[in-house]
């Protein structure tokens, strides 16, 4: 079976290298020059196991082009993994998926039937209306297209390792149990190390799922800061071991339960809000997911009220900040509770430097501009407080050098 990958960023080159990996035979495709550039050249972010998965597949059937061109007419599956943005009413656009869409079933395929599945995140009910549009544009074609619904539950940083090991594999489909459906459950179970659970459902039905996991579990983080919150009111309560109690209860899990920062990233925010949003748009009341959103956002001031505290609000005091991007061990900046504190600090007049060698490059336009970059050959005696802003073992060297009650780990 040939395969097209269309989109091959952080999530779609995992997935077509992997379905190379597996003997599939992948076209793999990005409109991005420089990125196909990148790819050939074998230069790729810093995610686990990428770049070595690269080296892998180079003599397997793996090939890149960025141009939507007569190769993808020969594919008889297809997955899109294209930017989703969020909009302004926080609803995702799919304007790049109906584009692509629409360029497809324009083109000659060699075969009569061609699966497309849709893997980026899109809002419920996108499919459904992507189905009309095929169905309008390809009226005349000898190839009957039919539409799917597979997104990905991966976290970067992670994301071979979850392709490989997938609690669920979940699928939307034109028609429950269908046989393009069989044929991509087979496709994906080639990829899961494990045994995981098939979950098949109409498209919406699996659009609603999506956002309604990430949902759920930025909720579980909120719900873990706000109990958080209300210890730290009790001079003898311990957040640390209430939440470890309550985790311990196998109808809630430990998971995700822990006080912290908050949430952040390219996914669990703009979901969470995604719902809320499409919930507003139906008349349902999005209550929770508005709440799980404002506990999350005062994460960072409450933090930086906690440390003015400390200092009895004399703001005079030099702080380092060990970790910039979402979370720990990524590269990724986007709607980081790390920066957001970096700045609430430095807007309180604290002196702050930030280090985090794998994610600086990216986050420095996102930093105050007289904050400091540190260097870790510095030292670390003139800081009245070091912060592990991502709970991260790989600043040990740094901390290692300093008395506990200088360190706070978030
Ligand atoms: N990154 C995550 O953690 C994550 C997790 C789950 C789901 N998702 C969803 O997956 C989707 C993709 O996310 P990503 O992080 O891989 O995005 P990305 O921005 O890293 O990659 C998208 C790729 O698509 C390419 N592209 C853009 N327009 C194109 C076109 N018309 N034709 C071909 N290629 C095109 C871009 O050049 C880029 O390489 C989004 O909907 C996102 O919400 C992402």
């Amino acid at each position: 079976m040939k395969i097209a990958v269309i989109g091959l960023g952080k999530l779609g080159l995992p997935l077509a290298l992997l379905l190379s990996k597996r003997d599939h035979d992948v076209l793999g495709i990005d409109t991005n020059k420089s990125r196909i550039t990148s790819i050939e050249e074998g230069v790729v972010e810093n995610e686990p196991g990428l770049s070595a998965l690269l080296k892998e597949v180079e003599r397997k059937n793996f090939e890149v082009t960025n141009k939507f061109d007569t190769k993808i007419t020969e594919c008889d599956l297809i997955f899109l993994i294209l930017p989703t943005p969020s909009k302004i009413d926080h609803k995702f656009s799919s304007e790049l998926i109906k584009d692509s869409i629409l360029e497809i079933v324009s083109m000659k395929f060699k075969t009569s039937l061609v699966d497309i599945c849709i893997v980026s995140t899109v809002n419920p009910g996108d499919s459904r209306e992507i189905e009309k549009i095929i169905a309008k544009s390809s009226a005349k074609s000898e190839t009957k297209f039919n539409l799917y619904y597979s997104p990905e539950f991966i976290a970067l940083g992670t994301i071979i390792k979850n392709m490989e090991n997938p609690d669920s594999i979940l699928l939307g489909e034109h028609k429950v149990n269908s046989i393009g459906g069989d044929k991509i459950v087979n496709v994906l179970k080639t990829l899961a190390l494990n045994e995981p659970k098939i979950c098949r459902m109409s498209l919406t039905s699996a659009e609603i799922t999506k956002i309604a996991i990430n949902s759920y579990v930025t909720t579980k983080i909120s719900f873990a800061n706000f109990i958080g919150e209300l210890a730290d009111k009790f001079q003898e309560a311990d957040k640390f071991s209430i939440l470890q109690s309550i985790g311990s209860d196998s109808r809630i899990g430990e998971k995700y339960l822990r006080p912290g920062l908050g949430f952040g990233g390219p996914c669990f925010p703009r979901d969470n809000r995604a719902i809320a949003a499409m919930a507003k748009e139906v008349g349902v009341s999005a209550d929770i997911a508005i709440a799980t959103d404002k506990v999350n956002i005062r994460q960072p001031e409450i933090r930086a009220n906690e440390i003015s505290e400390r200092f009895n609000f004399q703001p005079n005091k030099n702080i380092l900040l060990l970790g910039l991007s979402y979370k720990s061990g990524s590269y990724v900046v986007e709607e980081s509770q790390a920066i957001m504190l970096a700045n609430e600090l430095n807007s309180r007049g604290f002196k702050i430097s930030v280090f985090d060698p794998i994610s600086i490059d990216f986050a420095i336009d996102k930093l105050d501009k007289n904050i400091e970059t540190y260097k870790i050959d510095e030292g670390v005696e003139k800081f009245d407080l070091i912060i592990n802003a991502v709970a991260s073992t790989d600043f040990e060297s740094i901390t290692s050098l300093i008395p506990q009650e200088k360190y706070l780990r978030l």
